[in-house]
């Protein structure tokens, strides 16, 4: 059929998304199989969430708050800013495409890393936007290239921060240092979906930096360390003003009932999130000394990921561990071949991928 379909949605790709566990199980008849692709939550979500998740279900034929009202009132008191200062959306990715549909007009360019999360690259092609993709410096942002990339036709600049996939971060002084000499019109993403697991004590706190950069948004999610990735629920933090009409772009029903109410409750446990963090932070040391002991060199990470180069075809050895129960994502899909993006799992994941992970290596 001759549709009018735009010729930037035939040139979008559809996103390839880490393999489920049901569809290996299927594909390889396999009854045991383990997800750390994704970067999700191993320890699930908070036991509290799950009460309340119980206890809806009777609620479902209902609408959810169009306004979030609780939720956003939540996530403000949390952050000491100002209510509608607030958007919320399904998933921080849906936010990314908010953002795009917002500021991209045709030609109009937007700047990210060239290793960095994939969906500003569809976000920015849907509104046939043009991409810029800057070189990395030692894996991470190299944020003084980015900047100087800026010309009259720049929109929006991306810092995924902690960036996915290498799990660097850059610090509050080099941001500091950056954000100077970003035109006021840039638009700046500071992506922040990781940010509960960081540990480098230099991490910029850019909230605080909000008030002097009304250009500036935090995107953040419900979706890593608070465990609720299958409810789509992400938020953004940014100046009245934008997030005015980000609200006059988000759809009215977009978080739904239960997402709201699990998100509200999430973000009064944060002992769980301690314990998130602390369980990550000693089984990333664990699969760290792991690695070094294959002699396989890794990025630091500040997330629940680490990046290691493997110095073999990736996508033999995805396909190798798959055989083996184990799913992980192969850094040729994120633009480093050669290299695994791993999840970290719960203990015991991380024991039958490194088992894996041997095996395959000496095959
Ligand atoms: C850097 C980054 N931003 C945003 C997202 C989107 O997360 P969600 O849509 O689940 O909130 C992800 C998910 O992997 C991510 O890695």
């Amino acid at each position: 059929m001759n549709y009018a379909v735009r010729s930037e949605i035939l040139n979008l790709n559809v996103y390839k998304a880490g393999k489920p566990i049901d569809e290996v199980k299927r594909e390889l008849g396999l009854n045991e199989v383990i997800k750390l692709a994704s970067n999700e939550n191993p320890l699930g979500c908070s036991e509290k969430v799950k009460a309340v998740l119980k206890n809806m279900i009777d609620e479902a034929n209902m609408y959810p708050d169009a306004s979030n009202y609780e939720l956003k009132y939540n996530i403000a008191k949390k952050n000491n800013v100002h209510f509608d200062q607030i958007f919320c959306s399904t998933g921080s990715d849906s936010l990314i495409k908010v953002i795009c549909n917002t500021f991209l007009n045709s030609g109009d360019e937007s700047i990210m890393g060239e290793v960095t999360f994939s969906r500003y690259i569809d976000s920015t092609k849907l509104m046939g936007g043009k991409v810029i993709q800057i070189p990395m410096k030692n894996h991470g942002l190299d944020l003084d290239a980015m900047v100087n990339a800026i010309t009259e036709k720049t929109k929006i600049i991306w810092l995924c921060n902690p960036n996915n996939p290498t799990g660097t971060i850059f610090t509050k002084s080099e941001l500091e240092n950056i954000l100077k000499k970003i035109p006021s019109h840039v638009i700046v993403v500071m992506d922040e979906a990781y940010i509960e697991y960081v540990t480098d004590k230099e991490y910029p706190d850019s909230l605080s930096l909000l008030p002097s950069y009304p250009n500036m948004i935090i995107l953040r999610t419900f979706s890593k360390a608070y465990g609720l990735a299958a409810l789509r629920c992400g938020y953004g933090i940014a100046s009245k003003e934008l997030g005015g009409y980000f609200n006059r772009v988000i759809g009215p029903f977009d978080v739904n009932l239960f997402a709201q109410k699990a998100a509200v409750t999430a973000l009064e446990d944060q002992d769980f999130i301690k314990l998130v963090h602390n369980t990550n932070k000693d089984c990333k040391e664990y699969l760290y000394k792991e690695l070094e002991n294959l002699g396989l060199e890794y990025i630091k990470s500040n997330t629940n990921f680490i990046m290691f180069d493997t110095k073999k075809d990736d996508i033999n050895l995805f396909n190798e561990l798959l055989k083996r129960g184990v799913i992980i994502r192969p850094g040729s899909f994120l633009g480093m071949p050669g290299w695994i993006r791993l999840s970290i799992g719960t203990k015991e994941q991380n024991i039958v991928f490194i088992n894996a992970l041997k095996e395959v290596l000496s095959l």
